[in-house]
């Protein structure tokens, strides 16, 4: 299959770039480098550059690769910066999404993979956290991404294209070759790994007085080679004609405190830390209920938490400063 994955130069659409290629799939991957890295494209896969907010170099790729699947990572990712600029993140990454679809459709793609976030769950009622959770976004970006679904059910219903959202819950972990390089890093893993590697001095955990058995947020870790499987095995279950929603972690979480004590075991650094105030709009737990995917897609999260740390710590000790 021909596959455009916008994003593919990022830290999870390099890995899936990387797996679909492996798995003898032609990909084109189109991304603009703002947060993304030419190294981290697979060597078989090509790279235009070019930004989704330029409707023009949009049409361009289309015409030019005729991609059959389009897997949309690229995006603004920050949710904290999301709460200070509103516009960038239900604007901006709506309407990239919209420039997209629209140039797709028009080639003639039919079968779209979207990126979305726990982060439309809000505080949920109920954890583990299904499908079924009402969905209450809990800032601009996951808002944006809400929007993005929605689209992608109304082009489902209009156009006939079959779409699998994926709401990922904490992404992690890396391969022999790819790993989270984010200029600022927002994710907690590789900011403790950047005290075990002496470029920070200590870690700042967000609040310790969440309810949850010690105090820290509780989050679900999943490797994003795991998340990688997933993707392969939707594009090939959207053949069946059925659009997918899923939410997708490993249905265990840690908290706060037991990532950095993981840390602290697996790479013998004591890793000072802190605690600072709150976050706001944090919520204190995510867990993905991950019984629909398991059963629809036969997908099942290969990698524990130690696993994660240590695949992630190799990755950051072999490239300590990113791609860089
Ligand atoms: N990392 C996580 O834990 C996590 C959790 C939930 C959802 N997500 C979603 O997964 C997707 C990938 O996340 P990531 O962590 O790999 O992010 P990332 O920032 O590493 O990758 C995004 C890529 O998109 C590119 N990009 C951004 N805007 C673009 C534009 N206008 N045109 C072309 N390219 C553009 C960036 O250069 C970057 O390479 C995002 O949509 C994110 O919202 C990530």
């Amino acid at each position: 299959m021909k596959v455009l994955v916008t994003g593919g130069a990022g830290y999870i659409g390099s890995v899936v770039t990387w797996q679909l290629a492996e798995a003898g799939h032609e990909v084109v991957v189109f991304d603009n480098l703002y947060q993304g890295h030419a190294e981290a494209v697979h060597p078989r896969a090509t790279l235009v550059v070019g930004d989704l907010a330029n409707r023009e170099q949009v049409e361009a790729v289309m015409a030019e690769h005729k991609p059959t699947a389009v897997m949309h990572f690229a995006s603004y990712t920050l949710v904290g910066e999301s709460m200070q600029l509103p516009f960038k993140y239900i604007g901006d990454n709506v309407r990239n999404g919209l420039n997209l679809f629209e140039s797709a459709l028009a080639h003639g793609v039919q079968k779209f993979v979207l990126s979305s976030t726990a982060n439309l769950f809000g505080e949920p009622q109920t954890l583990p956290i299904t499908e079924e959770e009402p969905l209450a976004p809990s800032s601009p970006y996951g808002q944006g991404k809400y929007i993005l679904e929605q689209i992608l059910h109304w082009l489902d219903v209009t156009k006939g294209i079959k779409y699998a959202a994926f709401r990922y819950f904490n992404a992690c972990g890396a391969t022999a070759e790819l790993g989270e390089d984010h200029t600022p890093e927002s994710h907690l893993i590789p900011i403790v790994l950047q005290v075990a590697l002496g470029q920070r001095e200590k870690i700042t955990l967000f609040g310790n007085d969440y309810d949850t058995a010690d105090g820290t947020c509780v989050r679900d870790y999943v490797h994003v080679l795991d998340l990688a499987e997933a993707h392969i095995r939707a594009l090939n279950k959207l053949d069946e004609g059925h659009s997918l929603t899923y939410n997708l972690g490993t249905g265990t979480g840690y908290s706060n405190l037991e990532i950095v004590q993981m840390v602290r075991e697996v790479t013998g650094h004591p890793i000072p830390l802190e605690f600072g105030p709150r976050r706001p709009g944090d919520p204190a737990s995510l867990i993905a209920g991950n019984e629909k995917v398991m059963r629809e897609l036969g997908w099942e999260p290969r990698y524990d938490l130690r696993q994660i740390v240590a695949s992630a710590w190799a990755w950051h000790q072999a490239h300590p400063n990113g791609y860089k």
